[in-house]
């Protein structure tokens, strides 16, 4: 009796030092863009955050730059659990069920970024997050990235100068109508293509914010580009909902806080991302930079002004009144 006592008061004493030797909770995290990026860099301040607060008992491994999964097969593999978290493009939740998310892609939707964070980061934005929990995810963040420029191999001064080119597109609607009123043909690629279709030819120009257009060298291929800010493009960082729901409820909280935190360093520098990578593709000396006029960017928006109007059933009337109820309160 007396060596069972002695035998028990051993394990329970063993027991804290089997918790901290527990292997860490895996998060696999998932994304297409390269690390100098928001997103990128987002993610990685992510990992920081979320291993220092839960001591260790989490850790964060990031895969970037398509090197596990492309675009839609990253959906699939967090559908499955075969990685934890990622933080596809709004435009390419599709496959999920969850074409709302392409009002983002409406161009000129939305005037600046202030804007477009009381929708992305005000009660519009959580109810869209909520309602990806019926597809299986969870949604815990919008991201940002910026606003995109349109590139080709001629330049693009008017609307106009976009007929007839192929234009590579994610794989939304909204962007396929949006190259169709320019009378250009547009092409749907996986962002990882994107390069090497520029390079061969396969289509003729693109269009991105200049962090991603930087950092896969698409100056090298692409000798114009015109700064028009016609459509945003950001993130919705999602997460398996069944392995959420399994965590530890101080470990979920944790990893909460660490998202907000670096949902508020994306914001913080997204901007000043884009604007760096337009100087650095300026001083490549290889892609000539327009930049409109109040006047020209006007020509743009007139071009660009039908596309939404015939897609809001589509997108969801509701939602868009919603969203320009909100942006246009005081
Ligand atoms: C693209 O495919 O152009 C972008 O969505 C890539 C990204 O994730 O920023």
């Amino acid at each position: 009796m007396k060596w069972f006592a002695f035998l028990s008061a051993c394990l329970l004493s063993l027991a804290p030092l089997a918790h901290a030797q527990q292997a860490p909770i895996l998060i696999r995290f998932s994304h297409v863009v390269a690390t100098d990026t928001p997103k990128g860099k987002a993610a990685e301040h992510f990992r920081q955050l979320a291993e220092q607060t839960t001591g260790g008992r989490v850790q964060v491994r990031i895969y970037p730059n398509s090197e596990l999964y492309r675009d839609r097969d990253e959906l699939e593999a967090l559908q499955l659990g075969a990685v934890e978290m990622i933080a596809p493009s709004l435009s390419k939740f599709g496959p999920l069920g969850a074409r709302e998310f392409q009002v983002f892609d409406v161009p000129f939707m939305f005037p600046d970024t202030a804007a477009l964070h009381r929708i992305t980061q005000g009660p519009i934005g959580a109810g869209m997050l909520q309602r990806l929990r019926l597809k299986g995810v969870i949604g815990l963040a919008f991201w940002d990235n910026g606003f995109k420029s349109f590139s080709a191999n001629r330049p693009l001064r008017t609307p106009a100068d976009l007929a007839g080119l192929r234009m590579r597109i994610q794989p939304s609607r909204v962007l396929d109508a949006q190259m169709r009123a320019l009378g250009a043909q547009p092409t749907t690629l996986r962002f990882g293509e994107v390069y090497d279709a520029l390079a061969s030819g396969v289509v003729d120009g693109t269009e991105n914010p200049h962090s991603n257009f930087y950092t896969q060298d698409m100056q090298d291929v692409q000798s114009h580009l015109t700064v028009t800010d016609h459509g945003y493009l950001g993130y919705a960082v999602i997460v398996n909902r069944k392995f959420w729901e399994g965590l530890p409820p101080d470990i979920r909280e944790a990893l909460e806080d660490a998202m907000q935190e670096a949902t508020r360093y994306a914001s913080q520098i997204a901007q000043e991302e884009n604007d760096r990578a337009l100087e650095a593709i300026r001083a490549s000396g290889k892609t000539q930079i327009k930049v409109l006029t109040a006047a020209e960017r006007e020509t743009w928006k007139n071009a660009l002004a039908g596309v939404g109007a015939g897609l809001e059933t589509y997108i969801g009337a509701q939602l868009i009144a919603d969203i320009r109820r909100t942006m246009a309160a005081p």
